[in-house]
Protein backbone atom coordinates (compact mmCIF):
# COMPACT_ATOMS: atom_id res chain seq x y z
CA UNK A 1 0.00 0.00 0.00
CA UNK A 2 1.28 3.42 -0.71
CA UNK A 3 2.04 5.48 2.52
CA UNK A 4 1.40 8.61 1.47
CA UNK A 5 -0.06 10.55 -1.65
CA UNK A 6 1.83 13.54 -3.16
CA UNK A 7 0.82 16.77 -4.90
CA UNK A 8 0.98 14.88 -8.17
CA UNK A 9 -2.35 13.57 -7.19
CA UNK A 10 -4.39 16.37 -6.62
CA UNK A 11 -5.02 19.51 -8.74
CA UNK A 12 -4.24 22.30 -6.78
CA UNK A 13 -5.43 25.04 -9.20
CA UNK A 14 -7.86 27.52 -7.12
CA UNK A 15 -6.61 25.77 -3.99
CA UNK A 16 -5.41 27.57 -0.79
CA UNK A 17 -2.64 25.15 0.57
CA UNK A 18 -0.88 25.16 3.50
CA UNK A 19 3.11 23.75 3.79
CA UNK A 20 4.96 23.25 6.20
CA UNK A 21 8.23 23.42 5.21
CA UNK A 22 12.01 23.04 7.67
CA UNK A 23 13.33 26.43 7.60
CA UNK A 24 14.67 26.23 10.95
CA UNK A 25 18.26 28.29 9.57
CA UNK A 26 20.88 30.00 11.56
CA UNK A 27 20.55 33.53 12.28
CA UNK A 28 23.22 35.49 12.81
CA UNK A 29 22.67 39.00 13.68
CA UNK A 30 18.92 38.49 12.80
CA UNK A 31 20.38 37.23 9.22
CA UNK A 32 20.24 34.18 7.28
CA UNK A 33 23.59 32.28 7.67
CA UNK A 34 22.85 29.30 6.27
CA UNK A 35 20.15 29.11 3.27
CA UNK A 36 20.33 25.63 2.87
CA UNK A 37 17.28 24.96 3.74
CA UNK A 38 15.20 27.72 2.19
CA UNK A 39 16.97 27.14 -1.18
CA UNK A 40 15.34 23.63 -0.55
CA UNK A 41 12.44 24.61 0.31
CA UNK A 42 11.42 27.13 -2.76
CA UNK A 43 11.29 24.83 -5.63
CA UNK A 44 8.00 23.12 -3.54
CA UNK A 45 6.24 26.34 -3.11
CA UNK A 46 7.13 27.63 -6.69
CA UNK A 47 5.55 24.78 -8.35
CA UNK A 48 2.15 24.71 -6.44
CA UNK A 49 1.95 28.54 -7.39
CA UNK A 50 2.95 27.21 -10.63
CA UNK A 51 -0.14 24.83 -10.79
CA UNK A 52 -2.54 27.91 -9.22
CA UNK A 53 -2.21 27.41 -5.83
CA UNK A 54 -2.52 30.05 -2.92
CA UNK A 55 0.60 29.29 -0.92
CA UNK A 56 0.92 29.81 2.80
CA UNK A 57 4.18 28.43 4.31
CA UNK A 58 4.94 28.03 7.88
CA UNK A 59 7.72 26.44 9.98
CA UNK A 60 9.16 26.73 13.42
CA UNK A 61 12.67 28.36 13.83
CA UNK A 62 14.98 28.01 16.52
CA UNK A 63 13.63 26.91 20.44
CA UNK A 64 11.74 30.07 21.46
CA UNK A 65 10.01 29.87 24.97
CA UNK A 66 6.92 31.38 23.60
CA UNK A 67 6.80 34.72 21.72
CA UNK A 68 10.57 35.83 21.02
CA UNK A 69 11.62 38.35 18.09
CA UNK A 70 15.47 36.74 18.24
CA UNK A 71 13.17 33.26 16.49
CA UNK A 72 11.37 35.48 13.66
CA UNK A 73 10.83 34.35 10.39
CA UNK A 74 11.14 37.48 9.03
CA UNK A 75 14.73 37.37 8.01
CA UNK A 76 13.62 33.82 6.30
CA UNK A 77 11.23 35.43 4.71
CA UNK A 78 13.54 37.83 3.26
CA UNK A 79 16.19 35.79 2.10
CA UNK A 80 13.60 33.50 0.85
CA UNK A 81 12.29 36.89 -1.42
CA UNK A 82 15.35 37.25 -2.61
CA UNK A 83 15.70 33.54 -3.95
CA UNK A 84 12.06 33.23 -5.18
CA UNK A 85 10.76 33.88 -8.66
CA UNK A 86 7.37 34.99 -7.36
CA UNK A 87 6.25 37.30 -4.91
CA UNK A 88 6.79 36.26 -0.88
CA UNK A 89 5.19 38.28 1.62
CA UNK A 90 5.64 38.06 5.53
CA UNK A 91 2.68 37.00 7.39
CA UNK A 92 0.39 38.84 5.20
CA UNK A 93 -1.58 37.55 2.19
CA UNK A 94 0.20 38.13 -1.02
CA UNK A 95 -1.67 37.57 -4.90
CA UNK A 96 0.48 35.13 -7.02
CA UNK A 97 2.90 34.30 -4.28
CA UNK A 98 3.83 32.68 -1.18
CA UNK A 99 2.91 34.07 2.32
CA UNK A 100 5.32 33.07 4.84
CA UNK A 101 3.92 32.87 8.48
CA UNK A 102 5.24 33.59 11.59
CA UNK A 103 6.93 31.20 13.90
CA UNK A 104 5.13 28.00 14.48
CA UNK A 105 6.60 27.73 17.88
CA UNK A 106 5.50 31.25 19.07
CA UNK A 107 1.91 29.25 19.34
CA UNK A 108 0.98 27.95 22.49
CA UNK A 109 0.14 24.67 21.87
CA UNK A 110 2.52 23.83 18.79
CA UNK A 111 5.03 21.31 20.84
CA UNK A 112 1.90 19.96 22.68
CA UNK A 113 0.13 18.88 19.23
CA UNK A 114 -3.06 21.16 20.85
CA UNK A 115 -5.79 20.43 18.35
CA UNK A 116 -7.23 23.78 18.51
CA UNK A 117 -3.52 25.03 17.64
CA UNK A 118 -3.78 22.78 14.75
CA UNK A 119 -7.76 24.27 13.85
CA UNK A 120 -6.22 27.70 13.64
CA UNK A 121 -3.66 26.49 11.35
CA UNK A 122 -5.89 24.61 9.44
CA UNK A 123 -7.92 27.59 8.76
CA UNK A 124 -9.27 28.57 5.81
CA UNK A 125 -6.49 26.17 4.27
CA UNK A 126 -8.32 23.45 1.75
CA UNK A 127 -4.91 21.22 1.49
CA UNK A 128 -2.25 20.64 3.29
CA UNK A 129 1.32 19.80 2.06
CA UNK A 130 4.13 18.23 4.65
CA UNK A 131 7.53 18.95 3.21
CA UNK A 132 9.33 19.07 6.27
CA UNK A 133 11.65 16.45 6.68
CA UNK A 134 13.77 18.08 8.93
CA UNK A 135 10.66 18.27 11.29
CA UNK A 136 8.76 15.08 10.87
CA UNK A 137 10.23 13.27 13.94
CA UNK A 138 8.36 15.69 15.53
CA UNK A 139 4.50 15.43 16.49
CA UNK A 140 3.70 18.76 16.71
CA UNK A 141 0.84 21.03 15.50
CA UNK A 142 2.15 21.99 12.17
CA UNK A 143 3.57 18.49 11.14
CA UNK A 144 0.63 15.89 12.75
CA UNK A 145 -1.93 18.01 14.24
CA UNK A 146 -2.76 20.01 11.18
CA UNK A 147 -2.69 17.41 8.82
CA UNK A 148 -5.64 15.47 10.98
CA UNK A 149 -8.23 17.85 10.06
CA UNK A 150 -7.00 18.65 6.47
CA UNK A 151 -6.11 16.72 3.11
CA UNK A 152 -2.98 16.23 3.60
CA UNK A 153 -0.21 15.06 0.57
CA UNK A 154 3.70 14.69 0.71
CA UNK A 155 5.70 17.87 -1.02
CA UNK A 156 8.26 16.83 -3.61
CA UNK A 157 11.23 17.38 -0.70
CA UNK A 158 9.90 14.58 1.70
CA UNK A 159 9.36 12.51 -1.11
CA UNK A 160 12.98 12.63 -2.21
CA UNK A 161 14.13 12.88 0.82
CA UNK A 162 12.17 9.46 2.13
CA UNK A 163 13.04 7.49 -1.33
CA UNK A 164 16.82 8.30 -1.04
CA UNK A 165 17.25 7.66 2.68
CA UNK A 166 14.83 4.75 2.54
CA UNK A 167 17.35 3.30 0.32
CA UNK A 168 20.04 2.69 2.96
CA UNK A 169 17.74 0.90 4.60
CA UNK A 170 15.79 -1.49 1.57
CA UNK A 171 18.13 -3.59 -0.16
CA UNK A 172 20.93 -0.88 -1.13
CA UNK A 173 23.64 -1.94 -3.98
CA UNK A 174 26.61 -3.55 -2.43
CA UNK A 175 29.59 -2.56 -1.40
CA UNK A 176 27.31 -0.50 0.95
CA UNK A 177 29.37 1.43 2.87
CA UNK A 178 28.27 3.74 6.24
CA UNK A 179 31.19 6.63 7.27
CA UNK A 180 30.20 7.69 10.50
CA UNK A 181 31.77 10.74 12.31
CA UNK A 182 31.03 13.46 15.01
CA UNK A 183 31.80 13.87 18.45
CA UNK A 184 29.18 11.38 20.43
CA UNK A 185 28.76 7.55 20.04
CA UNK A 186 25.62 8.40 22.24
CA UNK A 187 23.98 10.42 19.42
CA UNK A 188 24.59 7.66 16.73
CA UNK A 189 24.24 4.52 18.93
CA UNK A 190 20.56 3.89 18.04
CA UNK A 191 21.72 4.11 14.11
CA UNK A 192 24.93 2.26 14.40
CA UNK A 193 22.74 -0.57 15.82
CA UNK A 194 20.36 -0.31 13.15
CA UNK A 195 22.36 -0.23 10.09
CA UNK A 196 25.50 -2.78 11.37
CA UNK A 197 23.41 -5.40 10.12
CA UNK A 198 23.01 -4.05 6.88
CA UNK A 199 26.34 -2.68 5.92
CA UNK A 200 29.32 -3.93 4.16
CA UNK A 201 31.68 -1.47 6.43
CA UNK A 202 31.20 0.74 9.09
CA UNK A 203 34.40 3.60 8.59
CA UNK A 204 33.97 5.46 12.21
CA UNK A 205 35.93 8.50 12.63
CA UNK A 206 35.72 12.05 14.74
CA UNK A 207 35.69 12.46 18.23
CA UNK A 208 33.84 9.39 18.30
CA UNK A 209 35.95 6.53 17.44
CA UNK A 210 38.48 6.96 20.39
CA UNK A 211 35.24 5.66 22.11
CA UNK A 212 35.82 2.02 19.93
CA UNK A 213 39.84 2.58 20.49
CA UNK A 214 39.34 2.80 24.38
CA UNK A 215 37.08 -0.35 23.83
CA UNK A 216 40.61 -1.96 22.02
CA UNK A 217 42.44 -1.16 24.96
CA UNK A 218 44.30 1.37 23.47
CA UNK A 219 45.49 4.83 24.58
CA UNK A 220 43.55 7.45 23.80
CA UNK A 221 45.35 10.50 26.04
CA UNK A 222 42.90 13.11 26.66
CA UNK A 223 40.68 12.83 23.53
CA UNK A 224 37.17 12.58 23.92
CA UNK A 225 35.92 9.59 25.47
CA UNK A 226 32.26 8.34 26.79
CA UNK A 227 33.10 6.55 29.20
CA UNK A 228 29.42 4.98 29.44
CA UNK A 229 29.62 3.74 26.02
CA UNK A 230 32.93 1.35 26.30
CA UNK A 231 31.22 -1.24 26.87
CA UNK A 232 28.72 -1.29 24.15
CA UNK A 233 30.70 -0.10 21.78
CA UNK A 234 33.25 -3.41 22.71
CA UNK A 235 30.06 -5.25 22.42
CA UNK A 236 29.19 -4.43 18.96
CA UNK A 237 32.69 -4.97 17.66
CA UNK A 238 32.60 -8.27 18.59
CA UNK A 239 29.13 -9.08 17.08
CA UNK A 240 30.00 -7.53 13.70
CA UNK A 241 34.04 -8.71 13.48
CA UNK A 242 35.60 -7.04 11.06
CA UNK A 243 32.94 -4.71 9.58
CA UNK A 244 33.43 -1.92 11.85
CA UNK A 245 36.63 0.00 10.57
CA UNK A 246 38.71 2.51 12.95
CA UNK A 247 41.66 5.05 12.00
CA UNK A 248 44.98 3.87 12.10
CA UNK A 249 46.77 7.63 12.30
CA UNK A 250 45.65 10.92 13.35
CA UNK A 251 46.27 14.47 13.92
CA UNK A 252 46.85 15.28 17.88
CA UNK A 253 46.95 18.32 19.29
CA UNK A 254 48.29 19.54 22.65
CA UNK A 255 44.86 21.38 23.78
CA UNK A 256 41.76 21.79 22.24
CA UNK A 257 42.49 24.95 20.10
CA UNK A 258 42.73 26.19 16.27
CA UNK A 259 46.68 27.27 16.79
CA UNK A 260 47.44 24.06 19.09
CA UNK A 261 50.77 22.15 18.13
CA UNK A 262 50.16 19.29 16.11
CA UNK A 263 51.62 16.24 14.58
CA UNK A 264 50.66 13.09 12.88
CA UNK A 265 51.06 9.83 15.05
CA UNK A 266 49.86 6.21 14.62
CA UNK A 267 47.10 4.52 16.23
CA UNK A 268 49.42 3.29 19.09
CA UNK A 269 51.50 6.59 19.32
CA UNK A 270 48.66 9.25 21.08
CA UNK A 271 50.55 10.24 24.23
CA UNK A 272 48.96 11.54 27.43
CA UNK A 273 47.95 15.17 27.38
CA UNK A 274 47.24 15.01 23.53
CA UNK A 275 43.90 14.66 21.69
CA UNK A 276 42.91 13.41 18.49
CA UNK A 277 41.34 16.14 16.66
CA UNK A 278 41.81 14.73 13.13
CA UNK A 279 42.14 11.15 11.17
CA UNK A 280 45.65 11.08 10.13
CA UNK A 281 46.95 10.95 6.27
CA UNK A 282 46.69 7.13 6.07
CA UNK A 283 43.07 7.19 7.58
CA UNK A 284 41.93 9.33 5.11
CA UNK A 285 43.51 8.19 2.11
CA UNK A 286 42.32 4.65 2.76
CA UNK A 287 38.71 5.96 4.17
CA UNK A 288 38.55 7.36 0.79
CA UNK A 289 39.57 4.85 -1.49
CA UNK A 290 36.84 2.36 0.28
CA UNK A 291 34.04 5.36 -0.51
CA UNK A 292 35.25 5.48 -4.28
CA UNK A 293 34.83 1.98 -4.76
CA UNK A 294 31.51 1.69 -2.90
CA UNK A 295 27.93 1.13 -5.22
CA UNK A 296 26.06 2.74 -2.40
CA UNK A 297 27.85 5.23 0.42
CA UNK A 298 25.84 7.18 3.74
CA UNK A 299 27.96 10.13 5.59
CA UNK A 300 26.74 11.58 8.47
CA UNK A 301 29.44 13.51 10.47
CA UNK A 302 32.77 15.01 10.62
CA UNK A 303 36.25 13.31 10.45
CA UNK A 304 37.82 16.17 12.96
CA UNK A 305 37.45 19.36 13.74
CA UNK A 306 36.65 20.85 9.99
CA UNK A 307 35.75 24.16 10.85
CA UNK A 308 39.83 24.80 12.07
CA UNK A 309 42.11 24.66 9.23
CA UNK A 310 44.62 22.35 10.66
CA UNK A 311 42.06 19.83 11.54
CA UNK A 312 40.24 19.44 8.08
CA UNK A 313 41.64 17.41 5.84
CA UNK A 314 40.41 14.11 6.98
CA UNK A 315 36.69 15.68 6.42
CA UNK A 316 37.54 16.92 3.07
CA UNK A 317 39.18 13.93 2.15
CA UNK A 318 35.77 11.95 2.57
CA UNK A 319 33.73 14.78 0.95
CA UNK A 320 36.07 14.82 -1.98
CA UNK A 321 35.43 10.60 -2.33
CA UNK A 322 32.25 11.25 -2.00
CA UNK A 323 31.81 13.28 -4.94
CA UNK A 324 34.48 10.87 -7.24
CA UNK A 325 32.24 7.67 -5.87
CA UNK A 326 30.35 6.55 -9.18
CA UNK A 327 27.67 4.93 -6.82
CA UNK A 328 24.72 5.85 -4.73
CA UNK A 329 25.53 8.60 -2.56
CA UNK A 330 23.67 10.51 0.65
CA UNK A 331 25.18 12.57 3.05
CA UNK A 332 22.96 13.78 6.18
CA UNK A 333 23.55 15.93 9.50
CA UNK A 334 23.95 19.23 9.16
CA UNK A 335 27.75 19.05 9.81
CA UNK A 336 28.77 16.99 6.92
CA UNK A 337 26.10 18.65 4.56
CA UNK A 338 27.81 22.17 5.36
CA UNK A 339 31.59 20.64 4.93
CA UNK A 340 30.14 19.39 1.15
CA UNK A 341 28.88 21.97 0.53
CA UNK A 342 31.37 24.53 1.62
CA UNK A 343 33.55 22.48 -1.04
CA UNK A 344 31.40 23.30 -3.46
CA UNK A 345 30.95 19.67 -4.36
CA UNK A 346 27.27 18.96 -3.04
CA UNK A 347 25.94 19.10 -6.90
CA UNK A 348 28.40 15.86 -7.54
CA UNK A 349 26.90 13.58 -4.61
CA UNK A 350 23.37 12.19 -4.88
CA UNK A 351 21.48 13.73 -1.86
CA UNK A 352 22.24 16.07 0.84
CA UNK A 353 19.94 15.78 3.08
CA UNK A 354 18.09 18.58 4.80
CA UNK A 355 17.27 16.24 7.86
CA UNK A 356 19.46 16.37 11.23
CA UNK A 357 17.40 14.57 13.92
CA UNK A 358 14.75 13.15 11.39
CA UNK A 359 17.29 11.27 9.47
CA UNK A 360 19.04 9.84 12.15
CA UNK A 361 15.58 8.73 13.22
CA UNK A 362 14.93 7.18 9.79
CA UNK A 363 17.76 5.41 9.86
CA UNK A 364 17.01 3.92 13.47
CA UNK A 365 14.24 2.61 12.01
CA UNK A 366 11.53 4.57 13.59
CA UNK A 367 8.50 5.46 12.36
CA UNK A 368 8.08 9.45 11.57
CA UNK A 369 4.72 10.89 12.88
CA UNK A 370 4.73 13.20 10.48
CA UNK A 371 4.96 10.88 7.61
CA UNK A 372 2.69 8.33 9.39
CA UNK A 373 -0.16 10.98 9.72
CA UNK A 374 -0.28 11.27 5.55
CA UNK A 375 -1.81 7.55 5.74
CA UNK A 376 -4.91 8.30 6.37
CA UNK A 377 -5.28 9.96 3.60
CA UNK A 378 -4.37 7.41 1.15
CA UNK A 379 -7.85 5.63 -0.35
C1 LIG B 1 16.36 20.35 12.96
O1 LIG B 1 17.04 21.38 12.81
O2 LIG B 1 16.86 19.23 13.13
C2 LIG B 1 14.88 20.47 12.81
O3 LIG B 1 14.49 21.69 12.30
C3 LIG B 1 14.17 20.13 14.08
O4 LIG B 1 14.40 21.10 15.06
P1 LIG B 1 14.07 20.75 16.60
O5 LIG B 1 15.10 19.72 17.02
O6 LIG B 1 14.21 22.06 17.36
O7 LIG B 1 12.68 20.19 16.66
Amino acid sequence: MRRYLTIDDVDVSGLRVLVRSDLNVPLEDGRVADDFRIRMALPTLEELVRRGATVTVCSHLGRPKGVDPAFTLRPVAGRMAELASVPVSFDAPVEGGITVLENTRFLDGETKNDPDTAAKLAEGQDLFVQDAFGSVHRAHASTVGVAEILKSVAGPLLDAELKALGRLLEDPDRPYVVVLGGAKVSDKLAVIENLLPRVDRMLVGGGMCFTFLKAQGKAVGSSLIEEDMVETVGRLMGEYDGKIVLPTDFVVADRFAADADSKVVGVDGIEDGWMGLDIGPETAASFASVVKEAASVFWNGPMGVFEWDRFRSGTEAVARAMAESEGFTAIGGGDSAAAIRALGLDGAVTHVSTGGGAGLELLEGRELPGVAVLERWVS
